[in-house]
């Protein structure tokens, strides 16, 4: 069984983030991002003694904690990214700038879609790599629970009212253009094309077709 523990906050917190008060990141960290691991390894316990054999798709204990859990482990991941996306600002790798020139036409044009997505999104506003196609996708998801599959997140914008509400009430516009775009970090974005070779794969696939 998987297990979470929150991270420490000082290794996700971005504060001080310009554009974001600390009342609002410790607000969303210490109440919607804890709460998530919380029912998370909540459902992971119930998980286990929840009866097996009246598994049904219109309403079973098993099935509801299996919907309940996905919204959180989502959550989790989306969240730890989102943050890492906000941890000092910094440009684009340049290999990831090559490939969102050659996606999206420019940088610029990159960035007035994924923005774009984010003030269309009711949750989130996910810039990755497809690993189907070896393009790069800005995706909106309005929930947690839906997602594109076979996608390496790249940029994370997280578009749910808690993520900006005690700053920017409903100017969400603000939000987007004061207190993310400005503080994008492309750290994260980093740490992914090291991890996995996107950009070798991207160029193997290409001479694959
Ligand atoms: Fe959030």
């Amino acid at each position: 069984m998987i297990e979470f523990q929150a991270k420490f906050k000082e290794d996700l917190k971005p504060r001080p983030v310009p554009g974001l008060s600390d009342r609002q990141i410790d607000d969303h960290f210490d109440v919607k991002y804890k709460g998530y691991v919380t029912k998370f390894n909540e459902i992971q316990n119930k998980l286990k003694e929840a009866d097996k054999q009246k598994a049904n798709p219109n309403y079973s204990e098993t099935r509801e904690l299996l919907v309940e859990r996905l919204y959180c482990h989502n959550s989790i991941k989306l969240h730890e990214a989102f943050w890492q996306c906000l941890s000092g600002r910094s440009d684009p790798p340049d290999i990831l700038k090559q490939m969102i020139s050659e996606d999206f036409g420019s940088y610029d044009n990159w960035k007035q879609e994924f923005k774009a997505c984010g003030l269309s999104a009711r949750g989130w506003s996910i810039c990755g790599f497809d690993l189907d196609s070896g393009r790069i996708f800005n995706v909106l998801t309005d929930n947690h629970s839906i997602g594109a599959w076979n996608i390496i997140p790249l940029m994370i914008l997280d578009m749910y009212e808690h993520a900006y509400y005690i700053d920017y009430g409903a100017s969400v516009k603000s939000y987007v253009e004061e207190g993310f775009l400005p503080n994008m970090s492309w750290n994260f974005a980093a740490h992914m094309l090291n991890r996995y070779p996107l950009a070798q794969y991207r160029t193997s696939l290409r001479k694959a077709a």
